[in-house]
């Protein structure tokens, strides 16, 4: 939510309640998918482009493809014209999001190699990149944890940086996360989004 919206809300929520009731009982019968994706299409027609960025993110925390959202734009064609799909493609494209990577866009989910491990040392964290995608890795003995590099709030590409011993910054809204768990443990309250893992002949291993 934007700061002028807590102000109003904080001020006057008598009355920005009841919008706020409207908005969460008019798709109360749809499928959360389908919400998600008229809400995106939504803020495309407005072209608020900050509200773009937050529901699209919310939109595939909650399960929607890239592929769904990519119909959707397209599908909404009669009424957001050329101009707007494509003022909608060049925010996806700034967000820099690997799963709408020509690559990775129709793939279907698989193996990727992430790093060798012989020489990760034990309770380490390292930012790797894997082609289009990048993930922060962190080991504890025989066990590791792998995470999206995207934050999950407004999906900012988290940089090494921001790292700090076990805690993990994001730049934009400082969102704080625990890199030994994912949780988020200060000012948000969604965790880093992480892969299953597996290892095999001394090759880190994550499933996205
Ligand atoms: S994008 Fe808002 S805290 Fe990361």
């Amino acid at each position: 939510m934007s700061d002028a919206l807590d102000y109003l809300i904080k001020v006057r929520g008598d009355a920005l309640g009841h919008y706020f009731k409207f908005l969460k009982d008019a798709g109360k019968h749809l499928d959360p998918k389908t919400r998600n994706l008229i809400s995106v299409i939504t803020k495309v027609d407005a072209q608020t482009e900050a509200g773009f960025r937050q529901y699209l993110t919310r939109a595939l925390r909650e399960g929607c493809t890239p592929m769904e959202v990519v119909d959707a734009l397209l599908m909404a064609f009669p009424t957001l014209g050329l101009a707007k799909i494509v003022w909608a493609t060049e925010i996806l494209l700034d967000m820099g999001l690997p799963e709408f990577s020509p690559e990775l866009i129709a793939a279907q989910p698989a193996w990727h190699r992430v790093t060798e491990i012989v020489d990760f040392p034990d309770d380490d964290v390292r930012r790797i990149d894997c082609g289009p995608r990048s993930v922060f890795v962190y080991r504890k003995g025989e066990d590791f944890k792998v995470y999206d590099s995207h934050c999950p709030h407004q999906v900012t590409n988290i940089p090494h940086l921001a790292l700090d011993g076990k805690e993990l910054t994001c730049p934009k809204h400082n969102w704080k996360f625990d890199i030994t768990t994912g949780q988020c443990i200060a000012k948000g309250k969604h965790p880093l989004k992480a892969f299953e893992t597996k290892v095999e002949d001394d090759v880190l291993y994550a499933y996205w």
